[in-house]
């Protein structure tokens, strides 16, 4: 049987107003791009916060050079048009002038997994604004190995063995793969420090699935690094799949119950709680947050991908919107005291080397 891939590949090409949302005028764009295009079975354009999402299903594999460039393409596009409306930051994360083969790189995101359907193959399409990739690390870690998360790690047997997780040291570009429940506190002793250490993959283990064929992927691009100064934000995006040996949805979406903290918000300099909404409510306006994840649910079928399913689009999830505006509170409350504001090295912008060079001169020593 053909493989699908699910490709979703996001960029912030223009907010609408600041860096908010997304202009309606932008995702029909990138839909007009991707029409009846015949390198794609199907495609859906959406949007969290100030980020254009394009999801994809084919049959071309990771890493297409075709599907990539008509990504490129579309944010070309969608690029010209947030020119035209004077949207903020039109093309901010357009960061090369020619494509050359592989997005990866360029400025936008990109999150891709390919796998022999199932009889039914459900994927969750995770889109995060105002955060870097390392804030998927809490949530993947638990849907794959906290047995008070996912209920299936203890009680069927086909999750019982555990999952592997390939794990990224994006400071000193590395990666290294590892067991769980067997390395569990190995693991997390990398994963904790998320700026540094990020989930990339999981695997299923030796059982009814093949095993080189993930189950999750997490994006990890870098902007800051890819452009050498701040332009942004690198908004992660993840795909999950779920159900029949890997773990149920509800499973899946258990982690966004509690709004954890995640590092990002304001200028991209400030720690605060992540805010499970639906597409409709994707839009950071407070302290231009708080950073928010949107989780799309599809049937995977033939390569398609049908329609999505807005999942946070519900009341269940009403009580952790509210603890997160409460938390929001508590850390605005701290203004540019750590570990509200994130500490210096982590910061992608500061004024403190022009306030020292300004004070140079008047510090003198202690005993
Ligand atoms: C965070 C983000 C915003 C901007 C802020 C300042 O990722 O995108 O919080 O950093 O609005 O934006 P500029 O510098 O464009 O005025
Ligand atoms: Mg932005
Ligand atoms: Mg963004």
């Amino acid at each position: 049987m053909r493989k699908t891939t699910f490709s979703v590949i996001k960029a912030d090409v223009g907010g609408f107003p600041g860096h908010a949302t997304v202009h309606p005028e932008l995702i029909k764009t990138a839909e007009e791009n991707l029409r009846g295009n015949d390198l794609l079975v199907d495609y859906h354009v959406t949007h969290c916060g100030d980020d254009l999402e394009l999801l994809m299903t084919h049959h071309r594999g990771e890493n297409s050079e075709e599907v990539h460039s008509l990504a490129w393409d579309t944010f070309k596009k969608a690029t010209e048009t947030a020119k035209k409306l004077g949207l903020y930051g039109a093309g901010q994360d357009m960061l090369s002038d020619a494509f050359s083969g592989n997005i990866r790189g360029m400025g936008p995101g990109v999150a891709e997994m390919e796998f022999t359907e199932r009889k039914a193959e459900p994927v969750v399409a995770f889109l995060m604004d105002k955060t870097e990739p390392g804030a998927f690390n809490y949530p993947i870690f638990k849907i794959f190995a906290d047995p008070f998360n996912t209920a299936g790690l203890v009680i069927d047997p086909s999750l019982h063995p555990g999952f592997v997780f390939e794990i990224w040291d994006i400071k000193e570009s590395k990666s290294i793969t590892m067991n769980s429940p067997e390395e569990m506190y190995d693991i997390l002793a990398l994963i904790g420090a998320k700026g540094r250490f990020v989930i990339k993959r999981v695997y299923p283990k030796e059982g009814k699935l093949p095993t080189d064929e993930p189950a999750a992927v997490v994006s990890t691009e870098k902007l800051y690094q890819i452009a050498g100064e701040y332009v942004g934000k690198d908004d992660p995006v993840a795909l999950v799949r779920c159900q029949s040996g890997l773990p149920a949805l509800g499973e899946v979406l258990e982690p966004f119950a509690h709004p954890f903290l995640v590092s990002g918000w304001m200028r991209g300099s400030h720690n605060g709680p992540i805010m499970p909404v639906s597409v409709e409510q994707a839009r950071c306006t407070r302290f231009d947050g708080p950073p928010r994840v949107v989780a799309l649910g599809f049937q995977v079928k033939d390569g398609g991908m049908g329609m999505p399913s807005d999942l946070f689009d519900d009341p269940a999830f009403d009580p952790v919107r509210e603890e997160s505006a409460l938390v929001a509170s508590y850390m605005r409350r701290h203004g540019p005291f750590e570990p509200h504001r994130l500490p210096l090295e982590d910061m992608e912008y500061t004024t403190l080397p022009k306030v020292m060079t300004k004070l140079k001169g008047r510090f003198k020593s202690v005993e």
